[in-house]
């Protein structure tokens, strides 16, 4: 299983750390209960300040593995706050199948947040700058990743790694024996050098797909299934933009009956959207993404400095993801610079993702202005770009809302286009949100993102909007 999908989220780290805080944010993003292993203690066995003066240290702490162990034997995966000197029983956490994420703390930090407080272990300043120290090792030995946030911790839980220059350390980041590199053609040429050299002896095989849609393909996978070399135990690595890895992933979910997979997403569709979440696909001349498997990837690699040589238009597709999201988590990611904002968003579909990785509920608020976007794509065909189409649907969704449009025509500037009416109207209908010959859409309200039947004759109304007559 990659990371904490359908397993307990265990979070580790020092006094003052904030794992209450942030623990509790990262159960309501990801919908899953909290449980706060102090707070369970001290209910059932009185302050933990009288434990650790009637018991001393290690009497607390056989205390503590009883509740941690009874919090991770729960059935129902949940982010478990662990006390911070947990880690200092041997071997607790290994035991348990929980996914450990280290909330990192710096020592001034987190001085600041507890002096003065009632905690048996944070009464005196050097004592605990001493513990400190000493206990770094300890949560680098029981935690698989670290993190600093909310947005860090739910990266981490979803396998997902972000940082600029990750490139560079392929190597270490893709998890796995050996590895084939899969990479969009185009994309091979700039960044698949760097690549290569950092996956260094687990290199297997290099496997060049056509750039861009054309290889989402039955004829391309079936050239990677034939290619590839790997066993149960190797990694398809795919970098390139959504076509690649949707490709490359999906190649991953069959061969062998499934291989682990790392995308490392190129364009920013990749990074916000595409490489995040375990949906692959390729199309059929019927139609886009008919063929696909649920594949969580092993790891995640997005690295914003790739974004450096994409083209413009490329940039503006992903910036109708962006503010899509923004939209959806009600911030307005897209003012972040580039780094943050590919942080931000890609955390925002991550949550959704491991709440949802079969997309049955949750994860339909992504579609957010896609009902209509797929129904002016259908009409347009290339006159259109996916981030248009999408930009134009968001503006028909805000406006079904009752919201304000002034944010979205500033950013993305969506002009209404020419095409055939009836065929987008139809091909909007067909969408696979309409049940019950019912359309139902993705609206915004105060609360946030809803779905909700919409009736006919409005839908159509707000999709002529978007067209020139
Ligand atoms: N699986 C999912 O959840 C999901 C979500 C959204 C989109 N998608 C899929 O993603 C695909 C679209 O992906 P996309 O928008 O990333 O485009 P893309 O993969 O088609 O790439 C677009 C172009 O950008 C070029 N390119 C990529 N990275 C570059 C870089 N760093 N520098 C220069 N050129 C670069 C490519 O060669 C290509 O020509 C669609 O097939 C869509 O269905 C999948």
């Amino acid at each position: 299983v990659a990371a904490a999908l359908g397993r307990h989220l265990a979070l580790v780290g020092f006094m003052g750390a904030g794992k209450t805080t942030l623990g509790a944010e990262v159960a309501r993003r990801l919908g899953r209960p909290f449980l706060d292993v102090d707070d369970e203690i001290e209910r059932a066995e009185g302050p933990i300040w009288d434990l650790f003066a009637e018991r001393g240290e290690p009497g607390f702490r056989q205390i503590e593995a009883r509740f941690v162990r009874e919090a991770a034997g729960r059935r129902e995966p949940a982010v478990i706050a662990v006390g911070g000197g947990a880690v200092e029983t041997r071997r607790l956490l290994d035991d348990l199948d929980v996914f450990t994420v280290h909330l990192d703390v710096d020592v001034e930090t987190a001085w600041e947040r507890v002096q003065g407080s009632r905690r048996p272990l944070a009464q005196d300043a050097v004592e605990f700058r001493r513990r400190h120290a000493a206990r770094a090792p300890l949560y680098a030995d029981a935690s698989d990743a670290v993190a600093t946030d909310v947005d860090g911790i739910v990266l981490a839980a979803g396998g997902v790694h972000v940082e600029e220059g990750a490139l560079a350390r392929l190597g270490e980041l893709v998890p796995g024996s050996r590895a084939a590199l899969v990479a969009d053609a185009h994309v091979a040429g700039i960044h698949g050098a760097e690549a290569q050299l950092a996956l260094g002896g687990r290199l297997a095989t290099v496997h060049e797909v056509p750039a861009g849609e054309a290889a989402k393909t039955v004829t391309v996978v079936e050239r990677l299934w034939r290619e590839l070399r790997l066993d149960r135990g190797g990694t398809v690595v795919a970098l390139g933009g959504g076509a690649t890895t949707d490709s490359a992933g999906y190649a991953a979910a069959a061969y062998l009956r499934g291989v682990a997979w790392a995308p490392v997403p190129t364009t920013l569709v990749g990074q916000v959207d595409a490489a995040v979440g375990g949906k692959t696909a390729i199309d059929l001349p019927e139609g886009k993404n008919l063929i696909g498997a649920f594949h969580w990837p092993v790891r995640t690699v997005i690295d914003p400095a790739l974004l450096a040589t994409l083209p413009a238009t490329e940039r503006r597709n992903g910036m109708s993801e962006v503010v899509k999201t923004g939209l959806l988590a009600g911030e307005p990611m897209w003012e972040l610079p580039e780094g943050e904002l590919v942080r931000r968003c890609a955390s925002f579909k991550t949550a959704l993702c491991l709440r949802d990785p079969h997309d049955r509920g949750p994860r339909e608020v992504l579609n957010l202005g896609h009902t209509f976007a797929h129904g002016l794509e259908a009409a347009a065909g290339f006159r259109l770009t996916h981030g248009e189409a999408v930009a134009l649907g968001l503006l028909a969704a805000l406006r079904i809302s009752g919201r304000p449009t002034a944010e979205v025509e500033r950013l993305l500037d969506p002009r209404p286009v020419q095409l055939d009416r009836e065929r987008a109207w139809e091909a909007m209908r067909r969408d696979k949100k309409a049940r019950d010959g019912q359309l139902r859409l993705v609206l915004l309200d105060d609360e946030g993102p809803v779905v909700r039947p919409v009736p006919e004759r409005d839908a159509r109304a707000a999709l002529d909007e978007l067209i020139r007559p």
